[in-house]
């Protein structure tokens, strides 16, 4: 867990022991430590403390052992707290080893916590630490020859999640896309439509425009394979006894004698030409692809300040390119082709070809070009791209590209990588290689949602039922991808996903109605002056409120979401077990105020945390 600093923990209470420990460090090593020096963790739950300081890092500069650091710290901490008439900052500080740990009194710091969260309100763990930062979080990036698919779906789901962390850190957040609206993909369904479309449309035929697209280019496909399985036997030709060499010359073989091979190619050199009819048919299908994406990010809740289209930056770039080879920062390859020397420069990297000899762009040249648009159109300080880890050498590659050209503002490149996502076995069709379409997974969830709720509520209906199904469905979804760390895979399994129970979306949305139905029929009460909360579990649950702020600071800086879904679930099954175990309609006053006021910031702080990760809160469930 991330230290907890001055300007990171809302509410006086860190603030007040940071101080005056980092007071007591200044004192004790007359000056020669500063507040910087002070970075308090949570403590580990053996030693029944709440904060922890370590003193290893002090022992080189005082030269003193660690423990006897912690001796000294402790003891003059507890004279002073002793000596004091303000009970703030209300710690019991012991030495433990090399570390001192802090026990809080938490009847004085429990109303400062939720008054904290009272104030703060709907900002209650936001803060203004990356206020002088314009940072641009660049995610989905769809090519438009197919409907988004499970990939992506993780992709717009964990780029939005870091987008808000970082959003909540005070920095101005640009979130965008690169579309790649062009080259010969995009020319393959182009030519099927006008071969085989026989004039439908997606009105004509009812298909959304996404989808009539991709069948367009899987047709292409299956046209293709044909066209190739009739040329084979009119060569005489048996690939099954070929090796993969010679089954590769074969391929280049048939590119070159394939009709529609030559007919594609043919497609893209005229849209490259800007031929009028071609480009007309290109807007057209692009638009119905749009169409569709959009259906989908509307219902996903995912959206776009601002489109990059490759169409319109592939051709820029080669003047920088150029000018890098004027200056002997890049080089030319025997064949003409230009290229960037990376291994000189970089241990591990292979050198990269970043424009072709006869002038045309790679797909690294329209990403040299796009980062210097980036940064120039906005001034940005920070560029994150949210791709997948199969691209996690050529990002490499691209940033080291960057450097080399000497762009200042290459450090503030980040690749947000990211794992695949599998389907359990049989439940769906992933292992038998086919994508898992994004639309058709959220049709999916919405029905395996009703089912839950009907357990939980049989007598709902209409469009009520059908709103909750559609909230919880996605809640499930988006919480099952955020809960597992960045770079590794997830395993969805849309069954448990929108389970009640356990580390789902649903749990933790449950929670939360549950805790605003009890505050509904609550009703009359008042917060009381004096807090009477005595259990260890109130304390714990008052404890990680506290913490809440940092946590989201924490996650904003590692870029990784799941360090927030983890301490939501905690926080859940702490307050399930409370919940479980302690009244609150029914206890006597003024224990009754005192839990209904714990209630309201807890309900606070989930629904932060769940609008944070893009989860609705709901009121009831
Ligand atoms: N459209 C690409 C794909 O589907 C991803 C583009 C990623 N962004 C970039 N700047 N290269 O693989």
């Amino acid at each position: 867990m991330k230290a907890l600093t001055q300007d990171s923990v809302v509410g006086q209470t860190a603030v007040d022991v940071h101080n005056h420990l980092a007071e007591v460090l200044a004192d004790l090593s007359k000056g020669a430590l500063t507040a910087a020096d002070v970075a308090l963790t949570p403590a580990p739950a053996h030693t029944g403390a709440d904060l922890s300081f370590r003193c290893f890092e002090l022992a080189r500069s005082w030269k003193k052992a660690p423990a006897q650091i912690a001796q000294e710290i402790a003891q003059t901490l507890n004279d002073r707290t002793d000596n004091m008439s303000d009970p703030s900052p209300a710690a019991i500080w012991t030495p433990a080893g090399p570390y001192v740990n802090i026990t809080l009194d938490h009847r004085v710091l429990a109303p400062r916590i939720l008054d904290a969260v009272r104030n703060d309100a709907e900002s209650y763990g936001h803060n203004e630490q990356l206020a002088d930062e314009v940072v641009m979080m660049e995610y989905v990036s769809p090519n438009t020859n197919k409907p988004l698919h499970l990939g992506h779906m993780r992709n717009a789901i964990l780029g939005r999640a870091v987008a808000n962390l970082i959003a909540a850190q005070g920095a101005k957040v640009i979130r965008t896309d690169i579309i790649n609206d062009r080259g010969i993909h995009i020319a393959k369904s182009m030519l099927a439509f006008q071969r085989w479309a026989d004039g439908a449309t997606p009105e004509s035929s009812g298909v959304k425009g996404d989808h009539f697209v991709g069948g367009l280019y899987v047709r292409y496909d299956k046209e293709l394979r044909q066209e190739k399985a009739a040329w084979l036997t009119k060569e005489g030709i048996d690939l099954e006894s070929l090796n993969e060499k010679e089954k590769k010359q074969v391929g280049e073989r048939f590119n070159e004698a394939s009709e529609i091979s030559a007919a594609t190619r043919d497609l893209l050199k005229r849209w490259e030409a800007g031929d009028e009819e071609v480009r007309a048919l290109w807007r057209k299908m692009n638009g119905w692809v749009y169409d569709g994406f959009n259906a989908t990010y509307d219902r996903l809740g995912i959206h776009f300040d601002q489109h990059y289209y490759e169409s319109e930056i592939y051709e820029g770039g080669r003047d920088v390119i150029l000018g890098a080879v004027e200056k002997g920062i890049f080089k030319r390859a025997e064949n003409g082709a230009v290229i960037a020397p990376l291994s000189e420069h970089f241990k591990k990297l292979q050198d990269k070809a970043v424009l072709r000899a006869d002038g045309t762009s790679l797909y690294i040249t329209q990403d040299i070009n796009l980062a210097t648009i980036k940064f120039e159109e906005h001034g940005l300080t920070r560029s994150l791209y949210c791709i997948g880890s199969e691209q996690d050498y050529y990002m490499k590659q691209l940033f080291a590209t960057l450097k080399l050209l000497g762009f200042e503002w290459a450090d503030g490149l980040h690749h947000l990588s990211y794992g695949m996502v599998y389907l359990p076995e049989g439940k769906m069709k992933s292992r038998e290689g086919t994508v898992v379409d994004a639309d058709n997974l959220m049709d999916t969830l919405r029905p395996l949602a009703t089912e839950k709720i009907l357990e939980y509520d049989p007598e709902l209906s209409g469009d009520p039922l059908t709103q909750r199904a559609e909230a919880i469905g996605l809640a499930a979804l988006v919480f099952m991808l955020l809960s597992v760390g960045r770079e590794s895979d997830v395993q969805f399994d849309p069954r448990k996903s929108v389970e009640f129970e356990g580390k789902t979306g649903p749990y933790l949305q449950y929670a939360h109605a549950r805790i605003a139905s009890i505050l509904r029929k609550a009703e009359g009460w008042e917060a009381p002056e004096q807090l009477t909360l005595s259990e260890d579990i109130e304390w714990r649950i008052l404890f990680q409120m506290l913490l809440f702020p940092n946590v989201v600071a924490d996650a904003a800086e590692s870029h990784d979401p799941s360090i927030l879904t983890s301490f939501l679930y905690e926080l859940t099954r702490d307050y399930s077990r409370y919940n479980h175990d302690h009244h609150v309609l029914n206890a006597e006053e003024p224990i009754r105020s005192s839990r209904l006021a714990l209630l309201v910031g807890l309900k606070t702080v989930l629904a932060n945390g769940l609008r944070l990760l893009a989860i609705e809160p709901l009121e009831e469930m």
